[in-house]
């Protein structure tokens, strides 16, 4: 069993965690994730390593409430403990050669870019990150952003921080006003990352992004994580998850995302009420 030692709810959506569990603490490299499962009859959940200490045992979760099995997550609470929680998977993030980087995080991505943000930062790397929210409500870890770069722009939908419009928005101003790049991040929903990899390729930047497809095992037995990179099949967990954008068939993920929509919805309904009284 692992057990929940902290938890922070960070806005009405997101909850962070640490989660006891040494073995993984001990080799966990950014970009990596792990999978967890709460009880025996739970969903094996994916969720990237946001953050270790090595000296304490812990891994850092930070999750967004989208559908049944996260917000069963969200119901536990420290002194509970998860029946499985497996890694680290994935192959960790490269930095090397990077000078300057640009790392934009939207939606669920927030979250999965901050390690990346903070590791190029720690290395010495410059490193402008952009984050986006729906609104100022919304806006979570704005101490811990601040520092894991050198500039923080932070965008809401609405303009209710002052700062309206997508982050793509923010990545195409930077770049007018003559910010050079030598590699751009981009992590969060598949559109969002397909946006960023549209303006980034006209100017030749190479840009990576980190793909969270439907993963089962996470190990590359299953298939169900499949892509298609440079016209080759790649598995998200075991190759990836980080790709080189320019050469990923976006449409083809964002096809395959909506593959189980209307279960993910079923299963929720069905759920709603034992869980929430009532998921808005
Ligand atoms: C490598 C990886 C890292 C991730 N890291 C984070 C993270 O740090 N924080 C975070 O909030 N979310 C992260 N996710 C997404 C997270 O796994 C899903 O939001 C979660 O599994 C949703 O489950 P649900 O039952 O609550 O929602 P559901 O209603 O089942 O699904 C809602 C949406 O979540 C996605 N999803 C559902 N099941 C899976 C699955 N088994 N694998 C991948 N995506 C799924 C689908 O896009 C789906 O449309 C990551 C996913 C992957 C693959
Ligand atoms: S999750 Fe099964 S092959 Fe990647």
């Amino acid at each position: 069993m692992f057990p929940i030692v902290k938890k922070r709810v960070l806005n009405p959506t997101v909850t962070y965690m640490e989660i006891l569990a040494p073995r993984i603490a001990k080799k966990a490299q950014p970009g990596q994730f792990i999978i967890l499962r709460i009880d025996e009859n739970g969903e094996r959940i994916p969720l990237t390593i946001a953050g270790y200490d090595r000296e304490a045992g812990t891994i850092t979760i930070i999750f967004q409430k989208v559908g049944y099995s996260t917000y069963a997550l969200d119901t536990l609470n420290e002194g509970d403990s998860l029946l499985d929680f497996v890694g680290p998977l994935g192959c960790a993030s490269e930095f090397e050669g990077i000078k300057k980087a640009c790392v934009i995080g939207g939606g669920l991505g927030v979250a999965i870019a901050y390690p990346q943000a903070k590791a190029m930062h720690d290395l010495g790397i410059e490193v402008d990150f952009i984050v986006g929210f729906k609104n100022k409500d919304m806006i979570i870890l704005a101490d811990e952003f601040e520092s894991a770069c050198t500039n923080l722009i932070v965008m809401t939908d609405d303009g209710s921080n002052g700062n309206k419009g997508f982050v793509t928005a923010a990545l195409a101003d930077k770049l007018a006003a003559g910010a050079e790049y030598d590699t751009v991040i981009a992590i969060g929903p598949l559109v969002m990352m397909k946006a960023v990899c549209d303006i980034t390729k006209e100017k030749g930047i190479r840009t990576i992004v980190s793909m969270n497809p439907i993963m089962i095992d996470g190990t590359g037995m299953c298939g169900g994580c499949r892509l298609t990179v440079d016209g080759q099949t790649k598995f998200a967990c075991v190759d990836g998850p980080d790709f080189d954008g320019h050469l990923v068939d976006f449409d083809e993920a964002i096809a395959r995302s909506r593959m189980f929509r209307d279960e993910e919805s079923e299963s929720m309904k069905k759920h709603e009420c034992r869980l929430t009284g009532g998921v808005k």
